[in-house]
C-alpha cells in the first residue's frame, strides 16, 4: 500500500531531540495473528495529543479499596462519570447518593473538593453488613473520608452527611457545585426508600423528636430522578453538569424517556448494556439557563418505558442477573 506523496511535506525543521509535536503511524493488520496479510488493511497517521490512562483503572481498583460496598462503582467508569462531568482542579463535586463514594475518589483525583449524602446511617458509619466474603465485621475506620486518604486525596474531602436526597430545605438556596455526579439507586436489591409516612396527619411532636428515627416510604424511580434534576436545576452553578445513570427497558427506550428540566440541556447519552431487556443509560446534563422561583419543580419524566411497573419487576422478569445494582 502506497502513501500519497505529499503526506510527509511539512515545511518545519525536524526535531528529532526536542519535537513540538509528534506523530504517529498506525498500520492495521486485522485480528488474524496466526495469518496476518502481507500489506497492512488501513494506514492512521495522527498527531500524539495525550497519552492513555488505562492505568488508573488498576491504581483505583476497588479489589484495593479500604471501603467497599454492594453496589461502590468500578473505577473504570468512575472516571468516565467524572470526565464526563469535566470535573478539574478545585470544583465543587457533589454526589447525593454516595454509598461507599466511588465516584468521589475518582473526582477527588481529578482535582475536585467533594461532598455527598446518604440516607443509610449504618452503611456511612461502617455498622452495616460487609460486601467482603471472607470479612466478618466492618473496620472501625472504613468510610469513605478513609478511601480518599488511602489514594493521597484526603485533602480533598469535604463532607459527607446522612440525609434524605428527596428534601432539599437543608440546603442554602442558591447555585454552589460544579458538578453533580451520581449513581441514584434503582430499587433492585431492595425497594429505594425516602422519609415519609403513609398517613397525612402525622407529625412529630417536639418531647419525642431527639433520638426520633424517621418513618420511610418507597421511593419511586419517577420521583428520584425529578428529584436529582430539580435539585441539579437550582444548586448547580452556570455550566455545570449533572451525571447520572438511568435505567431503562431496551424494547420500549426512545430519547423522550429521559427525565428534563427548562434549565438543563442534554450534553450526551451513552448506553451500558446489562442484559437482553435491559441497560442503563449514562446521562450528562448541562446547566445553561438560570435557575428562576418559576422553575421550582418543574422536571418532567415519562415513565411509560417502565410500562408502569417498578424498574426492578423488568429486572428480575429477565433473570439474567446484573453484578451491581
Ligand atoms: C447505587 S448506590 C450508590 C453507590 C455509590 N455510587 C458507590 O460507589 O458506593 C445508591 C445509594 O443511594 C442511597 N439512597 C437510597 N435512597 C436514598 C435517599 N432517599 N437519599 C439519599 N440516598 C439514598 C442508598 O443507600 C445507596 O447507598
Amino acid at each position: 500500500m502506497s502513501l500519497p506523496e505529499d503526506i510527509f511535506s511539512f515545511k518545519g525543521k525536524v526535531n528529532l531531540k526536542n519535537p513540538d509535536n509528534t506523530f504517529g503511524l498506525l498500520e492495521y493488520y486485522g485480528a488474524n495473528k496466526t495469518e496476518p496479510p502481507d500489506k497492512p488493511f488501513k494506514i492512521y497517521f495522527g498527531r500524539w495529543i495525550a497519552d492513555g490512562q488505562r492505568d488508573l483503572i488498576q491504581q483505583f481498583h476497588l479489589t484495593k479499596r479500604h471501603f467497599i460496598g454492594n453496589t461502590s462503582m468500578d473505577a473504570g467508569l468512575s472516571l468516565i462519570m467524572s470526565n464526563l462531568g469535566q470535573v478539574k482542579q478545585n470544583s465543587f463535586v457533589f454526589d447525593p447518593f454516595v454509598g461507599t463514594g466511588s465516584l468521589l475518589v475518582a473526582c477527588a483525583h481529578h482535582g475536585g473538593y467533594v461532598m455527598g449524602t446518604d440516607i443509610d446511617y449504618l452503611l456511612l458509619h461502617a455498622k452495616a453488613r460487609p460486601s467482603r466474603h471472607n470479612q466478618k465485621q466492618r473496620l472501625a475506620d472504613e468510610s469513605i473520608q478513609s478511601n480518599l486518604s488511602q489514594y493521597g486525596l484526603g485533602h480533598h474531602y469535604l463532607d459527607i452527611l446522612v440525609a434524605d436526597s428527596s428534601k432539599h430545605k437543608m440546603w442554602r438556596c442558591q447555585p454552589m457545585f460544579d458538578a453533580i455526579i451520581t449513581d441514584p439507586p434503582y430499587g433492585i436489591r431492595e425497594g429505594a426508600k425516602r422519609i415519609g409516612t403513609e398517613k397525612d396527619d402525622c407529625f412529630v411532636t417536639d418531647d419525642v423528636k431527639n433520638g426520633h428515627i424517621p418513618q420511610r416510604v418507597e421511593y419511586q424511580m419517577a420521583d428520584i430522578f425529578k428529584d436529582l434534576l430539580n435539585f441539579a436545576a437550582r444548586f448547580l452553578n452556570m455550566n455545570g453538569r449533572v451525571v447520572f445513570w438511568f435505567p431503562v427497558s431496551r424494547e420500549s427506550y426512545t430519547e423522550e424517556n429521559l427525565p428534563t428540566h427548562p434549565c438543563l440541556r442534554l450534553d450526551s447519552n451513552c448506553e451500558q448494556t446489562l442484559s437482553t431487556r435491559i441497560s442503563r443509560r449514562l446521562i450528562t446534563m448541562v446547566k445553561y439557563k438560570e435557575f428562576k422561583d418559576e422553575d421550582m419543580g418543574t422536571a418532567e419524566i415519562s415513565v411509560d418505558h417502565y410500562d408502569n411497573k417498578p424498574f426492578r419487576d423488568l429486572y428480575f422478569k429477565n433473570h439474567r442477573a446484573i453484578h451491581n445494582q
